[in-house]
């Protein structure tokens, strides 16, 4: 399955609840993928962060090759790396099929967007709360996928910042109809429906799935809420 193909159909497929991984039991990934793909998630979502661009440290090349050994499901993988241009070539290769990038982590965006886009990843753009549409406008037509966080990037588990409301409304505005608006921090059962109302069609949950003992309830209970919403 190609990286364009599989964000095609699940554009098509939206709502969409991808898991963040980054509160699952690393003692068990395998069988935590496992979890996740009986309980009817569509892809997964990486959390990768150095340390610099963002205050805190998660995983980076050898999680994301050993999901990749585990499942077969689209990987899209968030970088919150300083110059992520430097690793664009080894996430891909590791199985990433979606690449975001954030704006404010490279001086280069065009140019890492296109390297996302050669390596064959489909190509996505975050912003953080305190960055404007308006500086990504210029890059939206390079970009597959734009990520809105709605909380600082860094940490699971904090409140969800209603900036990302306004946002996501005004990039829907933008955005050409192929391109997917993707949500992410603080996403739960009592903020999804106005994320979706506002435009998003990728939910990234973490603390909301992997702090209930019943992933597919979880799940299937916030991809509901977004589709009668949206
Ligand atoms: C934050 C990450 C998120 C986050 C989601 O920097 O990008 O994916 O872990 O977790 P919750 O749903 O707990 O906010
Ligand atoms: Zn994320």
């Amino acid at each position: 399955m190609s990286a364009p193909t599989s964000l095609a159909s699940l554009k098509a497929a939206a709502p969409v609840v991808l898991p963040s991984l980054l509160l699952c039991n690393f003692g068990h990934l395998a069988d935590e993928v496992a979890r996740l793909e009986a309980a009817g998630v569509r892809a997964l979502h990486l959390d990768v962060m150095d340390g610099q661009f963002v205050p805190n440290l998660t995983y980076g090349l050898p999680i994301v090759e050993a999901v990749r050994r585990a499942s077969d499901l689209p990987i899209d993988c968030h970088l919150m790396i300083h110059r992520p241009e430097r690793y664009v070539r080894a996430f891909r290769d590791a199985g990433a099929d979606v690449i975001t990038i954030h704006a404010e982590a490279t001086d280069d965006l065009p140019g890492t967007l296109e390297a996302i886009h050669a390596s064959g990843a489909a190509a996505g753009v975050a912003i953080n709360p305190g960055t404007s549409v308006a500086a990504i406008e210029p890059v939206l037509s390079a970009c597959q996928l734009v990520l809105v966080m709605s909380v600082e990037a860094g940490f699971g588990g904090q409140a969800f910042n209603p900036v990302a409301l306004e946002k996501l409304t005004r990039l829907r505005t933008l955005v050409s109809p192929e391109t997917v608006l993707e949500v992410d921090g603080g996403v739960n059962a009592q903020t999804i429906s106005r994320c979706a109302q506002a435009g998003a069609e990728w939910f990234v949950v973490g603390s909301a799935i992997f702090r209930s003992n019943d992933y597919a309830r979880s799940v299937a209970e916030l991809e509901q809420l977004a589709s009668t919403s949206s």
